[in-house]
């Protein structure tokens, strides 16, 4: 029998014996693609709570199962809320991929395996005719499209998914356990197809650092701005919230700029054009809206389009340099709805005919599709829109694109709200390429 004072010693502790062990957390989660860019590769990202080494196992789908292994690093977290939540981010990237070809994978390490995933290496042809699925403003509640996209990913429908902007609602919130479930709710997409993204001004929060920590694009700018291609198309992923956010450093406007003119210069060469003859950008906040929100693309001297004056030097917009590099395709969201313009510049319609807009257009095309579902729902519109607002829709829902060839792009709105109906569609036939096909 314990002495008296020794059984009231281990009394006393109980509370803390019970309260006083963390869980293990060596478990894989937030299992996410992204494509480097580079031909026959494939990058995947996870999360664990607890340190762990980061391995991926994987083989050809229908053959041996894990007979090949890749290992990569994990980085350590710290989310700047109250609770400083850590998390390891680990980054595997798989090489020699077989075009085209599909691959099963697990990921984690000897402490914890994911379950198995697919994914088809994408196709490095130029005469491959990818199709995406892009939309924006999605979050963690009320994702109304979220179901459909997870089933029609699955079903393989698409090859590529873009998120233009704006996560969860918002990736810190909740000491970033809101980014962690959201991270869980796309895995269903995410971990089957390249997740491509870009950052929104919901991002923006300790300096977009959720975004920057948990998402893996190509190049050096943790995620901000990066190009790549595929198929036919140059496909360039910019970063419109340095445009709003100056006090995380005014100098990454124009960076950004610099970076999109010497990209823009490189994909213009008249060997690489004539490979990838499509430029299509995608960015947060749109230059045009007919949204009633006061939104910056409501203005007539948006800063996305025409750039600041009130910094020195004064910011230099988009519009310019895409008109002048001849982009094709401006894709945008950030307003919670659905618009097709009319190839726009400088606030005027320069369609191709008055019987066929889409049929070699005088100025870029944009779509806006920011109508995903969250928690900030529909936002309204302005009863009297410009001439250059071709079709508008308050239903929840997402785009289709695929790029079909060196001269014909498909596009089509899925509204969730009418169960997958397809409410509009254009082709975009452009039988020359870059700033002479607006003259
Ligand atoms: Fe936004």
């Amino acid at each position: 029998m314990l002495p008296a004072y020794a059984a009231y010693a281990m009394l006393s502790l109980a509370p803390i014996l019970v309260l006083g062990v963390p869980p293990i957390w060596t478990q894989p989660e937030q299992v996410h693609l992204s494509y480097p860019g580079v031909p026959g590769s494939m990058l995947v990202t996870w999360t664990t709570f607890n340190k762990t080494e980061s391995k991926v196992e994987y083989g050809v789908l229908g053959g041996r199962l894990f007979d090949m292994a890749a290992t990569g690093s994990a980085s350590l977290f710290v989310d700047s809320g109250e609770e400083k939540r850590k998390m390891y981010i680990h980054r595997v990237t798989l090489t020699g991929l077989k075009p085209a070809s599909a691959y099963a994978y697990h990921c984690g390490s000897d402490a914890g395996w994911s379950d198995v995933f697919y994914f088809t290496a994408l196709n490095d042809s130029t005469s491959f005719s990818p199709r995406f699925a892009l939309y924006g403003d999605l979050g963690n509640e009320n994702p109304q499209s979220l179901a459909r996209l997870q089933k029609e990913t699955q079903l393989g429908m698409y090859d590529v998914i873009l998120h233009i902007g704006d996560f969860a609602y918002d990736l810190h919130e909740d000491n970033a356990r809101i980014g962690d479930e959201f991270m869980r709710q796309i895995q269903s997409i995410a971990a089957y197809v390249p997740y491509m993204t870009c950052p929104g001004n919901h991002e923006a929060t300790y300096n977009f650092s959720n975004y920057r920590n948990r998402f893996s694009m190509p190049g050096q700018t943790e995620s901000l701005w990066y190009s790549w291609d595929l198929g036919s198309a140059h496909i360039i992923s910019l970063s419109t919230e340095v445009y709003f956010y100056l006090m995380f450093g005014q100098e990454l406007l124009f960076k950004q700029y610099e970076w999109l003119k010497k990209d823009l210069e490189e994909a213009n060469k008249p060997e690489n054009r004539a490979v990838r003859p499509w430029i299509i950008t995608m960015g947060h906040r749109p230059m045009y809206c007919s949204d009633d929100d006061q939104d910056d693309c409501t203005k007539f001297d948006s800063y996305v389009r025409l750039g600041r004056n009130d910094t020195k030097p004064p910011a230099p917009g988009l519009e310019d340099l895409f008109y002048r590099y001849g982009v094709d395709l401006e894709l945008w969201a950030h307003e919670h709805t659905y618009e097709r313009l009319w190839p726009v510049y400088g606030d005027k319609v320069y369609n191709g005919s008055t019987e066929q807009p889409y049929m070699n257009p005088k100025a870029p095309v944009h779509i806006i599709t920011g109508s995903a579902g969250c928690r900030e729902k529909i936002d309204p519109f302005n009863p009297n829109p410009k001439e250059w607002s071709a079709f508008r829709s308050r239903d929840y829902g997402y785009t289709r694109m695929q790029v079909v060839n060196s001269t014909h792009v498909y596009l089509e709105q899925v509204s969730d709200d009418q169960y997958g109906k397809v409410i509009d569609s254009i082709w975009v036939v452009k039988e020359k390429h870059g700033f002479s096909a607006w003259l």
